[in-house]
């Protein structure tokens, strides 16, 4: 039933404040002033030590699925120390990777029915590792075969471009993250923030839906071009890769994202002043450095379309106004800034297709659900 919306995946878009506050239910725990706040993941409970004591923490999933592992793996290597590394999992499969009796295989995927998935976790059963899975649908061959796991609970998602689960798989990935740094002194404060952030995410995202409209003037003027980039790094690498993954999925526009901190080393030559270019450059650790990407981009007479925190218009377009197109999204604690910054890019996504008049919630050539090799 898509309500009073035209198609699924607006739909979808537009119900992430509720599907994010249902993936959190019951989860974060905000005791009184004497009281820690913490997480609780019931489905973890039993081998959340063993992750703590594991070699290596592998992500392994598909399309959107890997993107939000991506998305977290930086705050699971700040809170966990444990390396993290990531696998698309045909890749895992075609090369036989190494995965060992000592590393957690963490297995993500929206369907939990995805063929390449599940045969990397079918590998990383064999190789003895412990397999983590995190889906959206209770019951799924991968919930099933994991060893044990976490629901997304994000409610059904019929559009094949994934936008809620994308969402509620990084929140997801967040408290893990939470959890198994639990016992840790020294990042208390880190994770107290990073739970305050978790309890206002939904209201950021009902704010950040605001930009609806303005999406869709952007989408009418990038309506006839043939190719888009999108720049990103650290916390937002991943929002450069998904936010180029749903243009490309439904609206069939050409676009890549790339990691911002490779663009001297190829991309930039593609650049001249009819190619637009969205570059992520929220406030992180990383912002110095993105706008220093935005200056070069600028002095190539780059076409620039700028995603920075509320208030930065100035900080982020060299030349003023005029120079470059400035999307301004509130800013939340580093780690969940790409659940925020994504929405802005899901509603461009979205508005292209429907201008250029193609079929929204069924992309040619897809399936929801790649259950084939
Ligand atoms: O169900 P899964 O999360 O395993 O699916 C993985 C990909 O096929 C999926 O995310 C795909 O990339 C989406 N259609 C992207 O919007």
């Amino acid at each position: 039933n898509k309500g009073k919306y035209e198609h699924y995946m607006q739909k979808e878009i537009h119900e992430q404040p509720e599907s994010l506050t249902t993936t959190m239910r019951g989860r974060l725990k905000r005791g009184g002033s004497t009281k820690a706040k913490t997480v609780l993941l019931g489905g973890l409970k039993d081998h959340i030590k063993s992750i703590r004591r594991s070699r290596r923490i592998v992500f392994i999933g598909c399309g959107t699925s890997y993107n939000a592992a991506l998305a977290a793996r930086p705050i699971i290597e700040e809170l966990s120390g444990v390396p993290v590394t990531m696998e698309i999992a045909s890749d895992l499969v075609d090369r036989q990777g190494p995965i060992y009796r000592e590393d957690t295989a963490v297995f993500v995927s929206q369907s939990g029915e995805t063929a390449d998935t599940l045969l990397a976790l079918e590998y990383a059963l064999e190789n003895g590792a412990l397999c983590v899975g995190i889906t959206n649908t209770v019951g799924s061959a991968i919930a099933r075969n994991t060893h044990c796991g976490i629901h997304l609970n994000a409610g059904c998602e019929i559009g094949v471009a994934s936008t809620k689960a994308y969402t509620s798989q990084i929140v997801v990935m967040a408290m893990l993250a939470l959890a198994i740094g639990d016992d840790a002194i020294s990042s208390q404060a880190r994770r107290e923030a990073i739970i305050d952030g978790l309890f206002d995410l939904p209201n950021k995202v009902r704010e950040v839906l605001k930009l609806d409209q303005e999406m869709k003037e952007l989408a009418k003027l990038l309506i006839a071009e043939q190719s888009l980039l999108v720049f990103g790094r650290g916390y937002n690498f991943a929002t450069a890769l998904e936010g180029a993954l749903k243009v490309k999925e439904v609206s069939l526009m050409h676009s890549e994202g790339m990691l911002a901190g490779e663009m001297k080393h190829g991309p930039l030559a593609l650049v001249d002043e009819n190619l637009p270019i969205i570059v992520i450059a929220t406030r992180d650790a990383c912002f110095s450095k993105q706008q220093s990407v935005i200056q070069q981009l600028h002095a190539r007479k780059g076409r620039l379309i700028v995603v920075c925190s509320k208030g930065d218009a100035a900080a982020v377009c060299p030349g003023g106004s005029s120079s470059c197109r400035v999307i301004e999204v509130p800013q939340v604690e580093d780690c969940l800034q790409p659940v925020v910054n994504i929405i802005p890019l899901q509603l461009l996504a979205y508005h292209l297709t429907v201008l250029r008049g193609y079929n929204v919630d069924q992309p040619r050539n897809l399936a929801k659900s790649v259950t084939t090799q």
